[in-house]
Order: C-alpha cells, then structure tokens, then sequence
C-alpha cells in the first residue's frame, strides 16, 4: 500500500518543514496538485515549489496535473524533480500523445479520470500507464465529501488490471480518510492520497501507519485484493 499525503492541505508557510513531516512520518510519496485555474477554478503551486521541494526531501513526488495545457509544463516538472506526470483524461484526442510524452522524459505514468467521465474511456491507455488516479471528488479543492458512487469505478480498473495482466497501481484521490481507504481498499485501490486527513492530524506517523495498516488489511478481504500489490 502506498500513502500519499497532498501538500494542497500542509501549511503554506512552511512547505520545507511539511514535507519534512511527511517524510518522518513515513509517507511512500508526496502528492502534488498543479492547479491552472482553467481547468479547475482553483490556483495551487508551479515547478518552482516543486523544485524547492526536491531539493528537501527524497520522498517521491506524485505531480497531478489539473490543468488544461499541460503540453506546456512536462518538461519544466520533470526537470524541477517530479517523479510521477499525471494527466486528465478529459483532455481527449491529446490524451494518448501526452502519456508518450511523459514516457520519453523517462517518468512514471500517470492518468487520472473525474467523477462524472465513464470509467470505460480509461480502456484505450491502460497498458501505457503506471498509475490510474481515480478521483473520487470532483478536482479543484481539498477538503470535500468522498463520493461512495466511485467504488465500482475502482472495482473495474482492479478487475482489468487482472484480466489483462497489468501492473498499475490504482490511486484514489479526494476525501480519502480511514474510512474511505478502507472501502477503496476493499475496492481494489492500492493507492491513497489523502490532503486533510494526514496533514491536518497532529500526530502524522500514527495517522500514516493507520491508513496503511487499515488499507492492507481491507484489501485481503476485498474483492480486489487478489491483484493488489504490497
Ligand atoms: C483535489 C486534489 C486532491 C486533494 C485531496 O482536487 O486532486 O489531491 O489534495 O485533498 P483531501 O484529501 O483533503 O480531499
Ligand atoms: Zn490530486
């Protein structure tokens, strides 16, 4: 199981001590939302926080591209440090030429798909991806409700991911607290990021070895949990 906490919920006073806490606390990686304004109505970080960033931590950076030009910015996040590059599938026709893109700059994979869009659109790409980020609020802000009606979204891409022999990893983002990583887990994600639970807990280690612990355990039991990985 892989936790990680979105800087979109740290303290942005301080980003150098928070993923610092992150790290201490164990995390696997560190969730980075780049928000562009167009694509969702909200603002967050450019590279140059990322570049920060990697210069103080060796957590992986999982960078989640909300934006409606992304052409623009892989080359600059992945020479600011990101490890991971994920796009929305939302962005259409260009989808298939922007996770090339994203492979040639030697980074992990990744494509992540909104509430409202068919889980099926995600079929075409699945063996080009290291990572499907399925969101499970609608993208913009932090802080809001998880919705339950993603559940068999995570059911499917896990079922694929099995049927086809593919290897990934399936990431749930947006109201992911105890609760819902469990029923993500059970679901087939492996994957968790969570902004406001973690780094709004007072004690991150503890709140990370829960979420982990919860998530693994719920993933034996689930209908998922067969294909799901460490
Ligand atoms: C939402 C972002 C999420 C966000 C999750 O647009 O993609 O990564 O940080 O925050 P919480 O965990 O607070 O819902
Ligand atoms: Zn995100």
């Amino acid at each position: 199981m892989i936790i990680a906490p979105s800087l979109l919920a740290s303290k942005y006073d301080r980003f150098g001590q928070e993923v610092a806490r992150a790290e201490r606390a164990r995390a696997d990686w560190l969730h980075v939302d780049i928000m562009d304004g167009h694509f969702v109505p909200n603002l967050s970080f450019g590279p140059g926080v990322v570049k920060r960033l990697r210069s103080r931590t060796r957590l992986r950076l999982d960078v989640h591209l909300m934006c409606l030009r992304p052409e623009i910015l892989l080359e600059p996040f992945q020479q600011a440090g990101a490890d991971h590059l994920t796009v929305h599938l939302e962005l259409g026709e260009r989808v298939g030429g922007l996770l090339w893109k994203i492979r040639s700059l030697g980074l992990k994979v990744g494509l992540a798909i909104n509430p409202p869009t068919d889980v099926r659109n995600v079929l075409p790409f699945l063996d080009q991806i290291d990572l499907l980020n399925v969101m499970t609020v609608n993208p913009g802000f932090g802080g809001q409700a998880f919705i339950h009606e993603m559940l068999p979204k995570i059911q499917q891409a896990a079922a694929w991911r099995r049927e086809k022999q593919l290897a990934y990893r399936i990431e749930v983002d947006g109201g992911i607290n105890f609760d819902t990583a469990v029923e993500c887990a059970r679901a087939g994600a492996d994957t968790f990021v969570s902004g406001t639970c973690l780094f709004g807990s007072r004690q991150m280690t503890r709140a990370v070895a829960t979420m982990r612990r919860l998530a693994a355990k719920a993933a034996k039991g689930g209908a998922g949990g067969r294909g799901s990985r460490a």
